[in-house]
């Protein structure tokens, strides 16, 4: 194993952040208690997560920390929106095929028990259209259920346009946001919208794992997902995981704090390492709408050659990437949202997520930019595609603009595929 990490998986887990580190410790010795209990002990921790809801609520401009719940992760909040469901005439469903598997699966198994699901498209930019969503709005649909940004490409979906074309069309109709990968990185202001409820992670925004929430707007109609005690006012059962919920508020503070500059400095170092990227390698491509997404993400492809090597040899010089979502990863399946999206077979097996935070240096691009390339060229030779991978040199040797040799003009053609 290298002796330096490079870490640019972001969109998978993140550092916690000291400050988290440092609130949620005396939630381990001192503070212990349980905030159900009737002594003061445990009692007082209960103002504690008071704080904490705030400081969510704060982080995605809820009207009052009344609408958030702690829940144990960004999974549990999707399940918990879409097992609610009320209303048994309601049986309709509408959501993605680029979804994380927190809601596919969760869709694939309502399906079982008589929903049907509706699963839009996206276009090659890994984009909707509005049109063939609103077509889709049924009198009998119970919940539309849509990410704000795409784990694996980062591309933000519509979500507040969305949300109020569904309540023109059906004022019942549900509206549940995963927010997980746009919390933290984008504005989020959901007191000024139609959604109903939005799911958060903790560990994708500097705090530890194994803490979520799920803000649900007052009135909502929805029943518990996980039954017992009464904790989350009756809407989640089992006892608070403090330290987490502690750290969480903290985290979700921070990355308020910090919004202004992921939007500005991960932005420039994402882009710095993506241009430097198409600039020195020639079988790169990037994937999904390289404007509308959040500034953390970039998706790569290197045609021809297999990402899991590709994977295989930056881990050796110490760089964490990923080859789509975390979760699927281990099964080497081909990404479903690359396909979704129509991005041809042997891009999509050369796919590569890189995904940046507020502790990215530009070390950290330069140390990329300088290891990335030798890795390519070298699989590059061993590649089954030798013949193909000749054919794209020679294209790519040509500005696409001018028509001259690469590199005449500054226009982005000359670099990009
Ligand atoms: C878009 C999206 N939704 C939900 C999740 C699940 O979050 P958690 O790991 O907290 O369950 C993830 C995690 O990768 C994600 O990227």
């Amino acid at each position: 194993m290298s002796e330096k990490t490079i870490y640019f998986d972001n969109n998978a887990t993140t550092r916690v952040c000291d400050e988290a580190v440092e609130a949620m410790l005396p939630f381990l010795t001192e503070k212990y208690g349980n905030p159900s209990s009737m002594h003061e002990f445990g009692g007082q921790v209960g103002s504690y997560i008071k704080k904490a809801r705030q400081q969510v609520a704060d982080l995605i401009g809820a009207a009052s920390p009344d609408e958030i719940i702690f829940t144990s992760c960004g999974t549990e909040s999707s399940n918990t929106a879409l097992r609610g469901l009320t209303n048994p005439h309601k049986k309709h469903i509408i959501t993605t095929k680029v979804e994380h598997p927190c809601v596919l699966n969760v869709t694939k198994q309502l399906e079982k028990k008589g929903y049907e699901t509706t699963y839009l498209n996206v276009n090659s930019e890994g984009e909707i259209e509005l049109e063939e969503f609103k077509n889709s709005i049924r009198p009998d649909t119970a919940i539309v259920a849509i990410m704000w940004a795409n784990n694996e490409t980062g591309v933000i979906f519509p979500v507040e346009k969305m949300a109020e074309i569904t309540k023109e069309k059906n004022p019942e109709t549900l509206f549940f946001v995963d927010g997980v990968q746009a919390a933290g990185k984008i504005p989020i202001n959901v007191k000024n919208t139609k959604i109903d409820m939005l799911g958060i992670s903790g560990h994708k925004i500097h705090a530890p794992k194994g803490v979520g929430a799920l803000y649900i707007r007052k009135g909502t109609p929805i029943t518990p997902f996980m039954l017992g005690g009464h904790q989350e006012r009756g809407k989640r059962a089992g006892t608070e995981n403090v330290p987490g919920i502690i750290a969480m508020g903290v985290a979700a503070e921070e990355a308020s704090n910090y919004l202004d500059d992921e939007a500005t400095r991960v932005k420039q170092l994402r882009d710095k390492l993506e241009k430097g990227i198409l600039e020195r390698i020639f079988n790169a491509r990037v994937n999904g709408s390289r404007i509308n997404r959040v500034p953390n993400t970039t998706n790569i492809s290197f045609e021809y050659i297999e990402g899991e090597l590709i994977l295989l040899h930056l881990s050796d010089l110490g760089i964490c990437a990923s080859s789509g979502s975390a979760c699927t990863s281990g099964n080497l399946e081909p990404s479903h949202v690359l396909r979704a999206m129509g991005v041809p077979f042997t891009a999509v097996h050369g796919s590569i997520r890189f995904s940046l935070s507020r502790y990215t240096t530009e070390e950290d691009v330069n140390y990329v930019l300088e290891k990335l390339p030798e890795v390519i060229n070298k699989l590059n030779t061993i590649s089954p595609f030798q013949k193909e991978l000749k054919e794209l040199k020679e294209m790519k040797r040509v500005c696409l603009s001018t028509g001259k040799e690469k590199g005449c003009c500054k226009s982005g053609n000359c670099h990009h595929n």
